[in-house]
Order: C-alpha cells, then sequence, then structure tokens
C-alpha cells in the first residue's frame, strides 16, 4: 500500500524546474521518478504546468487519492486514480507532468517491492528477449539549437550491432567522427539540447557529413550502421508550406523530398516528416517508403491511442513514438504500445529534449521489447539511459 507521496522541484538538463514524485509503501517499498519536458512538442501532447503548480495541484487532489489508498502496483489502479484526481483529458489540472513523475515512481516503487528491475515488473515473464538499438542523435538543429540545421535531427542506427553494448559505442563513436570532420573543414559547432553537434550548416551538407560518418565508423568496427531523422515537420510547417530558411516547399514537394532522401540514403527511420495534422501525406509516404523504413508518428500521435486509432485506418505511419509524458501515464503508454503492436506499428520509445537523470525509459524499452529507443549519445541525462541499458544487458 502507497504511504507516501512526496513531490519536489529539480533540475532538468537544460536548467529549467521539473517534478520529481517519490513514493513510499508500507512493506517497504521505495521508489523515484522525473517528469521530462519538450521542446517541439506536439501540438496535442497532454498539458505541462509550471512545475510549482503542478506539484501544489497534485498534493491537493491527486496525492490524497493515493496515500493509504492504493497499492504500487496496481498501476492501472494508480494511473486511474492520477485521471480521476486531474478531471480532464489531458491533465491540464494537475499537469502531465505531475502525472508522469508519480506514474513512474509508483511503478518503481512496486519493482522494489518485488526486488525485481523495473523491466522485470513491467515487461512480465512473457517479455520478448530482444533489446532496442539506441538511435543516436548526432547532428541536429530544429527547436533544440540555434542556427543549425532545419531538419531537427540526424540519427546514428547501428542496425548490425551484435549488442546493446556495442550499439551505444557505435553511436558515440559517430558523434566523435562527427565532430572530427566539422573540425577538420574549421566548422564550429556548439551542441544542441540533446547533445548533438549543431553546426551552421545546410541539412545537403549535413547529409553528406552523416553518410561519410557513419560509413567510416561502420568499416571500422565491422557491422551496418545505417541513419535516420526526425524531420519535426509540425515546427517546419506553417501557412501551408514547410519552411528551410528562405526555401519554402509545398506539400507535395515535401513528400517528394523526404521519399527522395529515403531511397538516397537508405534511411532506416524517419520521424514525422510531415505535419502533425497530415494523416494523408503520412499514409502515403509510408506506402512509398522502403518496406525497411520506419515511418514514425511522433507529434502526429502523441502517445495517444485516439490518434494512433485513426492512423491505422489511415495506413498513417509504420511506427509510433512512445514519450510517457506526451500523455501523463504509464498505463496510456502501455495502451499505445499494445494498440501498435496489434497493429503491425513498431513502438519506438524515446527521451525528451529536457531530460532528468531518470532511466525508467530504458526499462520501458526493453520491457515491451521496443527495436528502438531514442535517448541521445552523448551528455550526462542521455548516457544515464544508456549506460542503464548497458547494466540491464550484462545482467539479463
Ligand atoms: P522534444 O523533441 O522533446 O523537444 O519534443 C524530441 C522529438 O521531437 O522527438
Ligand atoms: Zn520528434
Amino acid at each position: 500500500l502507497i504511504t507516501e507521496v512526496r513531490l519536489r522541484r529539480i533540475l532538468d538538463s537544460r536548467g529549467n524546474p521539473t517534478v520529481e514524485a517519490e513514493i513510499r509503501t508500507e512493506s517497504g517499498g521505495f521508489g523515484r521518478g522525473a517528469a521530462p519536458s519538450g521542446a517541439s512538442t506536439g501540438e496535442y501532447e497532454a498539458i505541462e504546468r509550471p512545475a510549482e503548480e503542478a506539484i501544489a495541484k497534485a498534493r491537493e487532489v491527486a496525492v490524497p487519492r493515493l496515500e493509504g489508498q492504493i497499492y504500487a502496483g496496481d498501476q492501472r489502479g494508480v494511473d486511474g486514480a492520477l485521471r480521476g484526481a486531474d478531471g480532464t483529458d489531458d491533465f491540464s489540472e494537475i499537469g502531465a507532468n505531475s502525472a508522469v513523475a508519480i506514474s513512474m515512481a509508483a511503478a518503481k516503487a512496486a519493482a522494489d517491492v518485488l526486488g525485481a528491475p523495473l523491466y522485470q515488473h513491467l515487461g512480465g515473464a512473457f517479455r520478448g528477449r530482444d533489446f532496442p538499438t539506441p538511435l543516436g542523435n548526432v547532428i541536429g538543429g530544429g527547436e533544440h539549437a540555434a542556427d543549425a540545421t532545419h531538419i531537427q535531427e540526424f540519427l546514428a542506427a547501428p542496425v548490425g550491432a551484435p549488442s546493446v553494448s556495442d550499439a551505444v559505442f557505435a553511436n558515440a563513436q559517430v558523434h566523435a567522427e562527427v565532430g572530427e570532420i566539422l573540425a577538420d573543414r574549421g566548422i564550429p559547432a556548439a551542441k544542441g539540447d540533446e547533445g548533438a553537434w549543431a553546426p551552421s550548416i545546410d541539412d545537403g551538407g549535413a547529409f553528406e557529413i552523416m553518410d561519410e560518418a557513419t560509413s567510416s565508423v561502420a568499416d571500422d568496427l565491422g557491422f551496418e550502421i545505417g541513419f535516420g531523422l526526425d524531420v519535426a515537420g509540425a515546427e517546419l510547417y506553417e501557412d501551408g508550406a514547410y519552411h528551410y530558411g528562405d526555401d519554402t516547399r509545398s506539400p507535395d514537394e515535401q513528400l517528394d523530398y523526404i521519399a527522395g532522401l529515403i531511397a538516397d540514403y537508405d534511411l532506416v527511420y524517419v520521424e514525422d516528416p510531415l505535419d502533425e495534422d497530415d494523416y494523408d501525406g503520412f499514409a502515403e509516404l509510408t506506402e512509398r517508403a522502403d518496406d525497411r523504413t520506419l515511418v514514425c508518428g511522433d507529434d502526429l500521435f502523441v502517445t495517444n491511442t485516439e490518434r494512433l486509432e485513426r492512423g491505422i485506418e489511415s495506413g498513417a505511419a509504420n511506427s509510433i513514438l512512445i514519450k510517457p509524458n506526451q500523455i501523463g501515464t504509464l498505463t496510456d503508454a502501455f495502451d499505445a504500445i499494445e494498440l501498435a503492436l496489434r497493429n503491425g506499428y513498431d513502438p519506438v520509445v524515446s527521451h525528451r529534449s529536457g531530460e532528468t537523470e531518470d532511466t525508467t525509459i530504458a526499462h520501458l524499452a526493453v520491457a515491451v521489447d521496443a527495436p528502438f529507443i531514442k535517448t541521445g549519445t552523448v551528455g550526462g541525462e542521455r548516457t544515464a539511459k544508456l549506460n542503464e541499458l548497458i547494466r540491464i544487458e550484462a545482467n539479463a
């Protein structure tokens, strides 16, 4: 039984306040969870409130429904109590940040009571035995860095890596290789919010560098390293066109452009290639894309079963990005994953651009047998998850 829920303000990786929750149980269990935060957030995401307000509201209406009321291991009960206390569809009362922190803390407290690792508690006895391949953000811009690429993320995808550990180190090597290529060409580069290089180069230049860096590291390591993108199309789309600085593309031109990139670079992963309302465009692109290319909806689906349902009906995308804080609870995230798997959509578990040291998503990706996890390449809040994956693999 949950005996205590504590909430506090802690720092995220951008230096902004976020919500941390701690849960204690009668049998001595303890769990702690912290909410991440997006910068290129989808229009249809659950609502994050300023941390102080989210904490005050959750203390007032949600904590009394949990303390002394529900078992931490009853995840649907905990998450249902959060929904009931909030009373809205989008967690705009207690904030999706308070909700997700509490939801994750409960899962960890339950795992602690069982004496099992979190992935085992979440995935159960019959989970798959595959590990996710990390997608490593190595060049980026968009909303995550000023004066850098228009496409938000260029992601190394070490699909041939024999283990998670090999994949994690391969991505770090690609990141280092990109840094060297930029230095050799005299291109200065800061890093964006997720630790990717954020050089002031055009997108064409970034493709060329990605191709060179992934090929060279693949040659060195002896396994295939492809690459992929998060276009974050909704951020580029305004007044009926996609804006790349002074250049614009019509929706048809954008579709042709992305289909061309998939073919030219043999992209294994393309996230949000189009605007978050363009289900028809997503369907057409999915049709045109190579079979092995994951066309993934992030802002399109926002981890929401109703939006995914609509995508399934129209054939939009073949993959869904799973961000628990986009929808507010682990229960909702699991429901989206289950719906995806039943309909042949691959779930890809993801961090946010604003992160903490919380490692829940690493366990979630292993628990649900996700083919990919997107959680950066370098930087402490990113390596927290990557190193946890290495530990899970080593101890499994
Ligand atoms: P965000 O970006 O966390 O800033 O929303 C990540 C993404 O778009 O995948
Ligand atoms: Zn995205």
